[in-house]
């Protein structure tokens, strides 16, 4: 895959299905060479391949946000097969646990949430960081949700809220 000195390139986690597939269908439009990070990279070959059948516009990358060594990985290989990160979505998130609450809360579930919904974007942001400061326009989007604020916070889906 080659990707223009001046294209800007995109890495969205999560993003062969919901939300972060229709990120990758839109930055692709928007002119993005896009990375579609997918857990399962055959799930992500599928994604990429029904949204962009020629294969010059998307590209999908094993990406397990909750696993450094595929996190490391994945920027290596941004880094070789691309040579920059100008855009990173921090897309995938975990199970929405609705029906649990806080006082009932198995804690080895909130636990795991929080390592894709806060440490995932937290790793994955490191691992891009380098390639992100040299780009002329880095950004960097943290998808998050109303399940997440304080302000409307119950006690209610206790993994996903507080994660
Ligand atoms: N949908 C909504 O109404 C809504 C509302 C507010 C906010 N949001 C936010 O939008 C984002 C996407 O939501 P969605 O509804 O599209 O979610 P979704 O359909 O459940 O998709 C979640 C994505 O995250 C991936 N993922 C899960 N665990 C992962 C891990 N450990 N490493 C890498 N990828 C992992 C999933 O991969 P697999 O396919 O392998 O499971 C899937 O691609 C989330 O951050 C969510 O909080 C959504």
């Amino acid at each position: 895959m080659r990707v223009n000195a001046d294209q800007p390139v995109a890495v969205v986690t999560g993003g062969n299905r919901g939300v972060g597939r229709e990120v990758c269908r839109q930055l692709s439009l928007l002119g993005f060479m896009v990375v579609l990070g997918s857990r399962d990279l055959r799930r992500g070959e599928l994604a990429a391949k029904e949204l962009d059948p020629e294969g010059n516009r998307i590209i999908a990358c094993q990406l397990e946000v909750d696993n450094s060594v595929s996190v490391a990985s994945m920027a290596e290989w941004v880094k070789n097969q691309l040579g920059r990160t100008d855009v990173l979505v921090n897309n995938a998130s975990t199970v929405y646990d609705r029906w649990a609450t806080a006082s009932s809360a198995d804690l080895g579930t909130v636990a795991e949430a929080i390592d894709v919904n806060l440490f995932g974007p937290w790793r994955v942001i490191d691992a891009l960081l380098p390639m992100l400061r040299s780009s002329t326009r880095p950004r960097i989007v943290n998808v998050s949700s109303e399940g997440g604020s304080i302000s409307v916070m119950t006690g209610g889906s206790p993994a996903y809220s507080v994660s």
